[in-house]
């Protein structure tokens, strides 16, 4: 064995999504971002493109994220659907947090890889910095959808060719609760084994 099978099994079933609301006012140090980071280079990538981009939101800088999160909502939810609970706790998410990270794919100008491989490219850099998060003990969140995929999104992350993409905001913080648990399908049920 190389390193401690268990030890990475078990940070493996650790890692967790915390959400902003669970986060305890500790700040995550800028060093250990820049470690995950390092971290999320590290990730497969075909033929090498290293598709990841991130920009960093600390401290004050997170409000940016929740300003655009409203504006982008207030302007794209129809009225049956809007909801000022879903504004304030953009907010709320953004106080909580000491560090947004937005995560894009840059597109290979060539485009010889597929666009989906440099998706799951940059998703494998996510997992191992939430991994490496996990493993300083703080716990961290994937916001997708909605406005992380927008225009406004890909603006705000400098993703200026039109075939980038944003992927996503992840915040981080120290839970202030006890590191939750959760659960998986037994292997069982998602494997299918063929030996012969
Ligand atoms: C690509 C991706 C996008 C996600 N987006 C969201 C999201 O927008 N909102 C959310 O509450 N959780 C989001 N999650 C987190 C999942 O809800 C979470 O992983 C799931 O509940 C399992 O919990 P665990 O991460 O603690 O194992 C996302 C996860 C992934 C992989």
């Amino acid at each position: 064995m190389r390193y401690n099978l268990s030890e990475i099994a078990d940070l493996i079933k650790d890692r967790r999504t915390i959400y902003p609301e669970q986060y305890s006012s500790r700040k995550v140090a800028r060093e250990i971002v820049e470690n995950i980071l390092r971290s999320a280079t590290w990730a497969p990538t075909h033929g090498k493109t290293e598709p990841w981009r991130f920009t960093v939101f600390m401290g004050n800088e997170t409000k940016r994220v929740a300003e655009a999160q409203q504006a982008y909502y207030r302007a794209n939810t129809p009225e049956d659907r809007f909801s000022e609970h879903k504004v304030n706790r953009y907010a709320t998410r953004a106080e909580a947090t000491s560090v947004i990270i937005g995560v894009g794919m840059k597109r290979q100008e060539s485009g010889k890889i597929p666009e989906i491989e440099e998706v799951m490219a940059v998703a494998c850099g996510v997992q191992n910095m939430m991994l490496h998060a996990a493993a300083y003990g703080v716990g961290s969140y994937w916001s997708s959808g909605g406005f992380a995929f927008s225009e406004d999104s890909k603006k705000m992350l400098g993703l200026d060719a039109p075939d980038d993409q944003a992927l996503g905001y992840i915040y981080l913080g120290y839970p202030a609760v006890d590191w939750p648990k959760s659960h998986r399908k037994p292997l069982e049920y998602v494997t299918n084994w063929k030996e012969s």
